[in-house]
């Protein structure tokens, strides 16, 4: 799928992975609408890469129609490129020091990763039906974001873990039933990457964490991450998969 022209959203582009997918898409040409849970980074990004901000809650049904609406009305073309990359990465184990950990921590984990990667999906999806094929009969193209979590969760990423797993797992389902479309969904489940959300760890934690990449011994750069989304969008035999972006990492237990 060409990227030049054409209309594209990135759920949580406000921060980290999303804001450096806005603007290399923006780069390469296309037409981003930021759609981010704060609304003043949303803003932020979209007035750097010239795209629309909209401000909403991924799990949010209404919030995210109407961000769809407005990213496929940018075009002539209708929305054909969607990234979702809004995501929470709370620490929690099954059961606390006073007891079983809260059910409403664990939800909301789950809401916001797995349910509110479904909701964007969905909305998305269903625009991207009506749009004309292009001379390869693409109509539209979907990557969400898993983690390495999703195969080798540690001990604190119950909730995380199953969220991730659950965006690995209903991959290939899309991409099957989006086929008759000519749409295609790619996961990408990246290992260690420098963003904000790794940044609340202290610096030492950080520092053993990418020395514990195989190659590069490093953590990833966003712009490693924007530069795999593009080459999603650009392949159409790439479908269906979740493709680790991780220097070979394998997380140990804790
Ligand atoms: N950084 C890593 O090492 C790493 C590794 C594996 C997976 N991931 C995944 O990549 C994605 C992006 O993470 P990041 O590291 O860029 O984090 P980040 O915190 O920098 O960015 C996440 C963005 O999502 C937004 N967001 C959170 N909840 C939202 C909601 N309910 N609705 C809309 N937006 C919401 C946040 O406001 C933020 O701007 C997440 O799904 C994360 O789980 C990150």
């Amino acid at each position: 799928m060409e990227i030049h022209g054409r209309s594209a959203i990135v759920f949580g582009g406000g921060s980290g992975l999303g804001e450096a997918t806005a603007r290399r898409l923006a780069q390469l040409g296309a037409s981003v609408t930021v759609v981010d849970l704060n609304g003043r980074r949303a803003e932020l990004v979209a007035a750097a890469v010239g795209g629309r901000a909209v401000s909403a809650d991924v799990t949010d049904e209404a919030a995210v129609q109407a961000a769809v609406d407005s990213a496929a009305a940018a075009t002539g073309s209708g929305l054909r490129i969607a990234v979702c990359c809004a995501g929470v990465g709370d620490p929690l184990k099954l059961l606390g020091r006073e007891g079983p950990t809260p059910l409403a921590q664990l939800r909301r984990v789950i809401d916001v990763n797995l349910i509110g990667t479904l909701n964007a999906l969905r909305l998305a999806a269903w625009a991207m039906t009506t749009n004309e094929p292009d001379a390869g009969g693409e109509r539209g193209v979907c990557v969400t974001t898993a983690s390495v979590a999703a195969f080798e969760g540690q001990v604190g990423q119950v909730a995380y873990s199953a969220s991730k797993g659950g965006v690995a797992a209903l991959t290939l389902p899309v991409a099957r039933e989006l086929a008759r479309f000519g749409i295609r969904l790619v996961s990408v489940a990246p290992g260690l990457f420098n963003t904000p959300m790794l940044a609340a760890l202290p610096q030492e934690a950080r520092e053993s964490l990418a020395a514990s990449v195989p190659f590069p011994p490093r953590l990833g750069e966003p712009s490693e991450y924007a530069q795999l989304v593009e080459q999603i969008i650009v392949n159409p035999m790439l479908n269906g998969e979740t493709i680790r972006l991780d220097g070979a990492i394998r997380m140990a237990p804790r």
